[in-house]
């Protein structure tokens, strides 16, 4: 049987994420781990925080903290959140793990072994204000490749070209705003990617269900234009570097943080190692199916990168077989920005509304074949339709009328007829298709279809009105009742992935206390006549529609 490895970019630890990560990586993994549950699969969905490097050196000195201590609060904190948008981590580990330093530090010796790390002299930019190396992320200045002013000494967020800090224009220090900026040398060690050019070309041609914009990125790195990739830096934070001379030194974070994945598998293990394995997960296995879910600024490391580590290691590590690249999710027209402070924020959403308002509306508009913009006004019309409408108006007018009409239970008695056939053949086909945009992670099909499911069991109910034959014609009604409760229950089922929390109390109300409901085989789920006599309990409102005032409260918080 195949199994699932699933994993989501690890977030910076450096602060609370906005809803533009979330959907970038953490929620569809989410959904995609529980789709895979729901089926049967075994699957393991591990993530963790990415706790390395400038981000978290920056984020500690912001916060007048330590930069362990600031770790560790920030780790709970966004644990935490995640928890509470109902991501099922089987793992939520971290970059800086004892397990991370040694994988780490295990990939380096093996690399070196194998001829593919070369030392060489750098020339880095340094402040006399600052009294350090200013690394990547500590240097602003203008692209030399799009113009854009405030480019980052590791990448453009104009333009998206990775970049030297040297090369950039008129340096300044982030720290300290330092512009008479000096050029040192130091030593490096670089992990000589191009040398693995030509497998790495052939390793991507052998993969398949990427989406096409992630493999035409991909294939734009693996050029003669690749270049070795320096993986050390000068910081005191960090995995550090075994070797002589490189006592001031840390690993790049984009070199430890990938091979954290592997890092938070063994952290999972060792918290049971009776029943777990990672090696089951991590050596080469045509049996295990590894799905990364990222950010597209995230594909070069995912592409090539990481997969230079595994292959160069010369040892038989999994690789990745689909990488699930996203766009952005754009707020009011531009990017959303953690260091900016500008956007949704994580935290901030659960304040207002139930984690499954997000979840769907984020999972209806993904951004998979472009960038896609968020604004209060289509969220709240989207949640309040879809949501409240449909879904939440299916539930609760089956449910209410059975009280009203049958002492609150599926009503035994009449003959399902041609129509409930008809829409019993309707509803087999749409599973069906539900289960193919799952598997193929088509995350915004998958909601239109799981909408669609909802609109046609709807569309039925208030056609067949059982309320409006219970003297006329009874056995109809109770046909008409159960029918509706089947749908609805349904329903609830096949939007598990993507609202979990709204599906359990439906579930629970049918009298399911699964942990994870299992995706329907055709005898009951499509034949929509199951449970006579069973007792189904009365349910408040499952969503609260967004009232106008709530919307414009919305709006003054977040903007329009
Ligand atoms: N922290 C990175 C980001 O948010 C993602 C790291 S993914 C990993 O862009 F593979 F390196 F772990
Ligand atoms: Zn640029």
């Amino acid at each position: 049987m195949t199994r699932f490895l699933i994993t989501s970019a690890l977030p910076y630890v450096n602060g609370v994420k906005h809803i533009g990560n979330l959907i970038g990586s953490l929620l569809p993994a989410d959904v995609h781990a529980r789709f895979r549950r729901q089926t049967g699969a075994d699957v393991l969905f591990i993530c963790g925080t990415d706790e390395h490097g400038t981000p978290a050196e920056l984020g500690a000195i912001q916060a007048g903290q330590d930069v362990r201590t600031f770790c560790d609060q920030q780790h709970a904190i966004q644990a935490d959140i995640y928890r509470r948008f109902g991501l099922s981590f089987d793992y939520f580990g971290r970059s800086s793990s004892t397990q991370n330093h040694a994988l780490t530090q295990h990939f380096y010796r093996r690399l070196d072994a194998a001829g593919l790390i070369e030392e060489r002299e750098l020339r880095q930019i340094w402040s006399t204000v600052d009294r350090r190396f200013l690394p990547d992320r500590y240097v602003l200045g203008t692209c030399p490749h799009c113009g854009f002013d405030s480019a980052r000494g590791d990448q453009c967020d104009g333009c998206g070209n990775l970049i030297d800090p040297t090369e950039l224009i008129r340096p300044r220090s982030t720290l300290s705003g330092d512009t008479a900026l000096e050029v040192r040398t130091s030593r490096h060690f670089f992990l000589r990617q191009t040398l693995l050019l030509d497998e790495l070309n052939e390793w991507v041609d052998s993969r398949g269900g990427w989406p096409p914009f992630v493999v035409s990125l991909a294939k734009s790195w693996l050029t003669s234009e690749l270049k070795d990739r320096c993986i050390t830096r000068d910081l005191a934070w960090g995995i550090p570097v075994p070797r002589a001379g490189f006592e001031q030194k840390v690993f790049y974070v984009w070199f430890d943080a990938p091979i954290a994945y592997i890092g938070a598998t063994q952290q999972w293990a060792e918290a049971d190692p009776s029943s777990r394995d990672w090696r089951h997960w991590w050596r080469q296995n045509d049996d295990v199916r590894y799905i990364q879910f990222l950010g597209k600024d995230n594909v070069p490391f995912h592409a090539v990168s990481f997969p230079a580590t595994l292959i160069g290691a010369g040892e038989p590590w999994k690789t990745v077989d689909v990488i699930k690249g996203f766009h952005w999710l754009n707020y009011q027209g531009g990017k959303f920005s953690t260091s900016g402070r500008r956007g949704i924020f994580t935290d901030q959403a659960l304040e207002e509304l139930p984690a499954d308002l997000w979840r769907w509306w984020l999972i209806a508009n993904a951004p998979e074949t472009s960038d896609t913009d968020f604004s209060v006004r289509r969220f709240v019309a989207d949640v309040n339709k879809d949501l409240a409408d449909v879904f939440g108006n299916l539930v609760n007018r089956i449910i209410s009328f059975t009280h009203q009409a049958f002492g609150g239970r599926i009503p035994a008695g009449g003959q399902a007829g041609e129509q409930e056939f008809s829409l019993a053949g309707e509803l087999g086909r749409r599973t069906a298709t539900l289960r193919v945009h799952h598997e193929t992670l088509e995350f915004r099909r998958a909601a239109a279809e799981t909408r669609a499911i909802w609109s046609a069991a709807n569309a039925y109910l208030q056609q067949a009105a059982p309320w409006t034959t219970t003297k006329s014609d009874p056995a109809g009604a109770a046909v008409a009742t159960r029918t509706g409760l089947n749908l609805a229950y349904l329903s609830a089922v096949l939007a598990w992935s993507i609202v979990p929390s709204l599906s359990d109390t439906v579930r629970r109300a049918f009298g399911d206390n699964d942990v994870i409901p299992r995706w329907p085989s055709a005898s009951c789920g499509v034949l929509l006549d199951c449970g006579a006599g069973k007792q189904v309990l009365q349910l408040p409102p499952l969503v609260q529609k967004i009232t106008g005032e709530r919307a414009n409260q919305l709006a003054v918080r977040f903007g329009e």
